[in-house]
């Protein structure tokens, strides 16, 4: 009765493991390490006092995906494995194809080889594109603007095929709004290789003194101080989504077994909400430069909450304060993330 856990060894999945493993599953991670480092995992076994098993293999190798499910005896896979920087996906779409479409149609025909049938989906509030409403329905329509959006809405799209094709298979597809924090203990965080894409990676290198200073990038969008609006969620709210998203698996059955959900606050804060609840957290002053607009942002984007509250029972329970704090905390832990 183990869990598979793709992708373990990341930002995500390192707290996913702790989750899981607190919840007294067995868990076995398969990861590339191609964005990650094992000791996030040595991390997490501190952490919960358990041991996991780490396998390094690539979701792409059917066979080896096919010997990891048997020798464990895994019951369920909880996929975070895949390939998530929105820019280098415009440059370099044939990887983001191969990793994260065939990637996970490796894992299924593996999953299926093995008797396996339950799986777990990191997807995206990306699938919805530019919004027509908000806050944004499971059920608002899909039209993602780049290849790594497109590759997700592939992946879903693939999984409501296979669990409409047989009874057996049963999925949840989580679509993430903006995660960030760490776990409170400071061991595990987000730890971006080079120049981080994403807003809060970057206002904790400016808090640091690693860069000088934040671009925000548009300041004359229809939102309330006419910075980007978006949903934060914090990454231990975000895994225990995970939590029971799997729960509800295991009670569903017949052709119920296909579920979509946001995994979201339901609350948007400003990128200068975001930088002035940072700096309070942090007692650091950061810097920042009214920048262009980032080419493909939206203005607004935050989550509609009642079908996760409804199909999971789970709420965000984590505030910005906490969100803001747990990742200071880490970085002044870890000041060279998992390198030191
Ligand atoms: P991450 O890069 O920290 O974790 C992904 C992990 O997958 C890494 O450890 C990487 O080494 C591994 N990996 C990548 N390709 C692999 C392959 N072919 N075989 C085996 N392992 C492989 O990213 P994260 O932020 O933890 O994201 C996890 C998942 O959640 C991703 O699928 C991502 O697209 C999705 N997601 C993330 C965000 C976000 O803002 N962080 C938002 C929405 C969705
Ligand atoms: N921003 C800045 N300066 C920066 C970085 C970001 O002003 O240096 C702004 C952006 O313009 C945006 C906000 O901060 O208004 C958030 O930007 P992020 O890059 O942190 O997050 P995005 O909402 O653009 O995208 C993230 C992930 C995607 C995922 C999406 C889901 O990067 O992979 O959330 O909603 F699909």
């Amino acid at each position: 009765m183990t869990i598979l856990i793709t992708g373990g060894a990341g930002y995500i999945g390192s707290h996913c493991c702790v989750t899981f493993l607190q919840a007294g599953h067995d868990v076995v991670v398969v990861d590339n390490l191609i964005n990650s480092r094992a000791q996030s995992l040595k991390r997490v076994e501190d952490i919960t006092g358990c041991k996991l098993f780490f396998e390094e293999a690539d979701i792409r190798d059917q066979d080896a995906l096919e010997r990891i499910l048997a020798k464990y005896d895994c019951t369920a896979v909880i996929h975070f494995a895949g390939l998530k920087a929105v820019g280098e996906s415009v440059s370099q779409p044939l990887d983001y194809y191969d990793c994260n479409v065939v990637g996970t149609h490796r894992l299924l025909k593996a999953m299926e080889a093995t008797g396996v049938h339950q799986l777990i989906f990191s997807s995206s509030a990306t699938v919805y594109g530019d919004p027509q409403y908000l806050p944004l329905t499971e059920n608002h329509p899909t039209g993602p603007v780049n290849p790594y959006g497109r590759t997700k809405l592939m992946v879903e799209e693939m999984l409501t095929d296979v669990a409409a094709s047989d009874p057996k298979w049963r999925f949840g597809i989580l679509r993430y709004f903006n995660p960030v924090g760490a776990h409170a203990s400071g061991a595990i965080g987000e730890n971006p290789l080079g120049v981080p894409n994403n807003l809060m990676p970057f206002i904790t290198q400016v808090a640091d003194g690693r860069r000088d200073k934040l671009s925000v990038f548009g300041d004359d969008y229809d939102t309330r101080d006419g910075t980007g609006v978006r949903d934060y969620i914090h990454v231990v709210d975000l895994v225990e989504g995970h939590l029971k998203a799997y729960e509800a698996l295991q009670a569903r059955s017949g052709n119920d077994n296909c579920f979509t959900v946001n995994l979201g606050t339901g609350t948007g804060y400003s990128v200068l909400e975001m930088v002035r609840a940072f700096e309070r957290a942090s007692n650091k002053t950061v810097p920042l430069v009214i920048a262009p607009r980032r080419e493909g942002d939206v203005a607004e984007c935050y989550a509609d909450t009642k079908k996760a509250e409804e199909t999971l029972d789970w709420r965000a329970q984590r505030d910005l304060t906490a969100m803001c704090h747990d990742t200071w905390n880490w970085v002044c832990k870890n000041p060279r993330g998992y390198d030191d």
